[in-house]
């Protein structure tokens, strides 16, 4: 059977982050280990959880510009997902067993990649996920401690000495 273990390898130094992720673990070994009666229930509090943890990250992106292919994979997914979800629902587990096969793959290498890419840029710009907003500057130009000077352009920096 695949598994999939929370580890500190899989931290991001981002605490909403990671904490969604080790949910994301906790409800896939949820669906990996139920019972074939209860298979649907735990599928859907799975991807339940998967719309939401994408929809925040998406969220983020979009609050600094974040450039690349993060969204469009977070959709490639929820496609994959709902797509199974008819399948189970009409007696067909063989795509859903597959899925729990190359899921935990997928995650590491999600979480590691592009999320990774993500809390880091996140911090690099000041962003507070917990707020949803920037970290404010205060009066007279000094950065609060969120200021991730070191991290900066060299205008940016310029801006934050
Ligand atoms: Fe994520
Ligand atoms: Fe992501």
């Amino acid at each position: 059977m695949s598994s999939l273990e929370w580890s500190e390898k899989l931290e991001n130094g981002l605490a909403r982050m990671d904490d969604t992720h080790r949910e994301f673990v906790e409800l896939y070994t949820a669906v990996a280990n139920a019972a074939p009666e209860h298979f649907l229930t735990a599928y859907d509090a799975f991807v339940a959880h998967t719309e939401a943890h994408f929809a925040q990250e998406n969220r983020w992106m979009e609050a600094v510009d974040f450039p690349g292919c993060h969204r469009a994979e977070h959709e490639r997914v929820l496609a994959v997902l709902h797509d199974i979800r008819k399948r189970v629902a009409n007696g067909d587990m063989f795509f859903a067993r597959r899925l729990i096969q190359e899921l935990p793959a997928w995650f590491e290498n999600h979480t590691n990649g592009m999320d990774a890419a993500l809390a880091f840029h996140l911090n690099s710009v000041g962003y507070d996920v917990e707020a949803e907003g920037f970290v404010p500057v205060e009066e007279g130009g000094e950065k609060s401690a969120g200021c991730a000077c070191a991290t900066l352009t060299a205008d940016d920096k310029a801006a934050c000495a």
